[in-house]
């Protein structure tokens, strides 16, 4: 079921929203064109940058298509999450500076650890459980995976996101205040994984996964 031009697919499903794992290719494409729709971001990703940082590593690429009002048939993504295995030994310089960073809050050495890297919902789509529904399914996906822990990193001026991510029960581990702009200060947040175990599904994640 590949996505099409523009991001919409057509599916002939008969629920509203349904959540879809993406292949790397397509997925690329599908953020950088959603990321389109995003005011808060400082700098959008690219479909190569997000390409490059994910491949080669374990990794998901999660979306919420929603049918669209006015053509119900036609099925477009609303909502994404992007996260990627982040290990005690990176090369990459990014993600070494992030692990030595975190290195004081989460440990690295004997469990696997996810990183939420990217996510968000189109503005005129949130407040309807979307994002939710996409970090139940990824905790799922991680939980199978062998993830023990997943992080987060946000700033403190993005209000809306650090209040979802208290909602979905992540803590704080870690903040780092900017010297100038407390706005910009980093928050680092983490959800342990529950032994590996799978909570029970909530009805709010299984109206996305019926068909
Ligand atoms: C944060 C964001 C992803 C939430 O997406 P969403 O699809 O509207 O979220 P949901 O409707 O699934 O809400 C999830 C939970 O967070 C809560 N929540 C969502 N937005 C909230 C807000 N603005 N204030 C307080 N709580 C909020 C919801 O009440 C819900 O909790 P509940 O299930 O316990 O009731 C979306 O607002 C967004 O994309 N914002 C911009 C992204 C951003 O700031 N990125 C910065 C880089 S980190």
């Amino acid at each position: 079921m590949a996505a099409s031009r523009g991001g919409l697919s057509r599916l002939s499903v008969d629920q509203p929203f349904r959540i879809r794992q993406y292949p790397l290719e397509s997925g690329a494409l599908e953020i950088q064109f959603i990321e389109e729709f995003f005011g808060e971001f400082d700098r959008k990703k690219s479909a190569m940058e997000i390409r490059e940082r994910l491949e080669g590593r374990e990794h998901g690429i999660f979306m919420v298509e929603a049918s669209l009002p006015e053509e119900p048939t036609r099925f477009a993504p609303v909502s994404y999450r992007v996260a990627h295995e982040i290990r005690n030994e990176e090369t990459d310089p990014e993600l070494a500076d992030l692990v030595e960073r975190l290195r004081e809050a989460v440990r690295f050495s004997g469990q696997r650890v996810l990183y939420a890297w990217l996510g968000g919902t189109r503005s005129d789509w949130r407040g309807q459980g979307h994002f939710r529904a996409l970090d139940e399914f990824q905790e799922e996906w991680a939980i199978d995976k062998g993830f023990r822990e997943i992080v987060v990193k946000t700033k403190n001026r993005y209000y809306e996101m650090r209040s979802t991510l208290t909602h979905l029960h992540f803590d704080v581990v870690k903040y780092e205040p900017h010297p100038i702009h407390n706005g910009d200060s980093k928050v680092y947040l983490s959800k342990r994984l529950g032994g590996g175990v799978r909570r029970p599904r909530r009805a709010s994640l299984a109206r996305y996964l019926e068909v």
